[in-house]
């Protein structure tokens, strides 16, 4: 027999992707009750304690990376809790896409990435667009707080809350939460984590990406192999082409693209290649399929700019 694969359930990992947004978390969860979301859950310990403890409270827990998200479904198929939902994705492309205003009645965040490194400001989360959009998804009154080793991270949050829908309501020492990371740090000698915590005062708007079907385009001719990677700048989107890897065999290219508006960056796949049907023009340029964005103004820009520059790679000699 084979062996128990390593996160021994599935169940609590949701396919949001082919789901309908926002989410019916009613029907999700089989019952309405307060839906509570951890960002960068990790191995997801805090989650199932709290939601053993919490029983008629739903969760769900949002980390980014796999291998954390695997440890979580270990420990959420032994610890038997029914009331967790796990999302592999980046924070504000699940808060975005998942909850609707006014449906959380907490948002928290045990040691997120504090990226301490001036250079690496734009990689932390709570910045105040996220801010922004996490007041628009709890209820009145709810809170979001955050316990970090990084008392200068903490401040900086706090710089970020003004016009955001949020008030600080306090900071101070942190209560023991026993996560991975609090024992790491403890372990380093580290001590006195602090607890920032902002409630919504106010409901903010936050823009929707707009969802439009997107447009393929067609060429009659292209040489992929010569594709450059270009960048625009906007003043509401920004869309950036990261890799180009082209097969020659296949006739098939993939450029990694990442577009930013409103504050929502999405990564994905456009595929350059060669259209199989033969009545069509030779070359399409699509989504690569399996990449589940958001299908927003930004990513038909970015489709746009992916045909300009594979119209640029057209004439000349080799
Ligand atoms: C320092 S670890 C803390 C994990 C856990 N909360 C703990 O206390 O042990 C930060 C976690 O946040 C996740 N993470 C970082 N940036 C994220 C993002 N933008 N969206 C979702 N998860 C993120 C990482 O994958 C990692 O699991």
């Amino acid at each position: 027999m084979p062996a128990a694969p390593p996160y021994l359930s599935l169940r609590p990992l949701l396919p949001w992707r082919d789901m309908d947004r926002p989410l019916d978390w009613t029907r999700v969860f089989g019952r309405a009750a307060e839906l509570v979301v951890e960002l960068g859950c990790g191995n997801g310990e805090l989650l199932a304690r709290r939601a053993a403890a919490e029983a008629d409270r739903d969760f769900v827990g949002i980390d980014l990376d796999w291998r954390s998200v695997r440890r979580a479904l270990r420990r959420l198929a032994r610890a038997g809790v029914d009331n967790v939902r796990l999302v592999a994705s980046r924070a504000p492309l699940a808060l975005h896409r998942l909850f609707a205003p006014g449906a959380l009645s907490e948002i928290y965040s045990a040691f997120p990435c504090p990226w301490p490194n001036q250079r690496h400001l734009g990689r932390r989360l709570f910045a105040g667009d996220f801010l922004r959009l996490c007041a628009n998804r709890l209820a009145l009154g709810a809170p979001l707080w955050i316990v970090s080793d990084e008392a200068s991270y903490l401040d900086w949050v706090q710089t970020q809350v003004a016009g955001s829908g949020l008030e600080l309501a306090g900071r101070g020492g942190a209560p023991k939460l026993d996560t991975k990371y609090e024992r790491k740090w403890r372990g380093l000698g580290l001590a006195g984590f602090e607890r920032l915590e902002l409630v919504k005062r106010q409901h903010p708007e936050v823009p929707e990406p707009e969802e439009r079907a997107m447009k393929f385009h067609w060429l009659d001719d292209c040489r992929p192999e010569r594709l450059a990677l270009t960048e625009e700048i906007g003043r509401r989107i920004t869309v950036s082409f990261k890799d180009f890897i082209y097969d020659q065999r296949s006739h098939k290219g993939m450029l990694r693209t990442v577009a930013v508006e409103d504050g929502l960056k999405q990564g994905f796949w456009i595929e350059i290649g060669r259209d199989p049907d033969p009545g069509r023009p030779a070359w399409r340029v699509r989504l690569a399929p399996g990449c589940g964005v958001l299908p927003t103004a930004g990513v038909q820009r970015a489709l746009d700019l992916a045909r300009d520059a594979a119209l640029a790679t057209r004439g000349g000699r080799d």
